[in-house]
């Protein structure tokens, strides 16, 4: 697409919110969050499609209970539209499953290019929220979606490893490619004193030593029995329990993110996220 041809499909768009979930270590909560999330955002009203991109561990499908008919390489070789590929959870809910080789679109012809991006606008007016549940630490891949998406979001646990990790990702982010804005959700924890806490310690060394990054502690998750227990009835919590901490907790985390309006944010997160997927690796160099 020309750049002017860009610029105008972006202000046309309908706002699409782009949110890249990612972590520094793996096991914090990450797909859990995602997914609660996306139900929770669904239940307040807006329509959200996961993007299962944790390529050795994607699970969104295992959480959900359902079985991945299909994957994107199905749409590569042709065969399946990705209204074929796509799972559709509660609340209306839609999971695309584990993109492996996605960084591969780089290398797609023009033609496939076109075929995706056409196909994700048919689906703009359905669409209010893409979440994408990315795989741990500061991996090619999990750099290259943070970077594509237009919001980050770190999930972080009070262990030590899991906040050095976070402040690696943060890092790599920040000086790299000049990403400085996150969310962060403290998950695991005791109550609201806790994710202060982690959140503090974690400000304090990126004030230290990142004075560009900007932290917004966007909300918490506390640790809560009915997650696992969820996780082995293949049964997201936010639907099993809904009156569990973790589903309350990850409700005001949905109404805060819909309270915020991203920076920059003119309406075309899509569009730009598009662009930016086809254009493929070059995005992260
Ligand atoms: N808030 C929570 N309370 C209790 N256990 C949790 C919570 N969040 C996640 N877990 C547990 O942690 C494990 C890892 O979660 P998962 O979402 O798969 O992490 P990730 O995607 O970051 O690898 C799961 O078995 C899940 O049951
Ligand atoms: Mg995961």
């Amino acid at each position: 697409m020309s750049d002017s041809k860009l610029r105008k499909a972006v202000e046309e768009a309908k706002p699409v919110r782009v949110l890249a979930v990612t972590s520094g270590k793996g096991g914090v909560g990450k797909s859990n969050i995602t997914l609660g999330l996306a139900l929770a955002l669904a239940d307040q009203g807006k329509k959200v499609l996961i993007w299962d991109a944790d390529l050795g561990l994607a699970n969104t499908d295992v959480l959900l209970g359902v079985r991945t008919k299909y994957t994107i390489h199905d749409w590569l070789k042709g065969d399946k539209s990705l209204r074929d590929i796509v799972i559709e959870g509660p609340l209306g809910v839609k999971v695309l499953p584990a993109a492996s080789g996605i960084l591969e679109l780089g290398e797609i012809s023009q033609a496939d290019k076109s075929r995706l991006i056409a196909e994700f606008e048919q689906w703009r007016e359905d669409l209010d929220f893409l979440l994408i549940d990315t795989a741990a630490g500061i991996g090619q891949n999990v750099i290259f979606f943070n970077l594509i998406a237009q919001e980050r979001l770190i999930v972080v646990t009070n262990e030590p490893t899991s906040l050095t990790d976070a402040y690696a990702v943060i890092k790599s982010l920040s000086v790299n490619h000049d990403q400085n804005q996150f969310y962060i959700v403290p998950n695991m924890v005791a109550g609201p004193k806790d994710a202060k806490g982690i959140f503090e310690l974690l400000s304090n060394v990126t004030g230290q030593f990142l004075s560009k990054v900007s932290l917004d502690l966007a909300g918490y998750v506390p640790f809560d029995e009915a997650v696992p227990a969820a996780v082995r009835g293949q049964k997201p919590f936010y639907i099993k329990e809904p009156e569990c901490p973790a589903s309350q907790k990850i409700g005001d985390l949905a109404r805060y993110l819909i309270s915020k309006t991203p920076p920059g944010f003119g309406g075309g997160g899509l569009v730009l996220f598009l662009n930016r997927l086809v254009a493929g690796q070059r995005a992260v160099d």
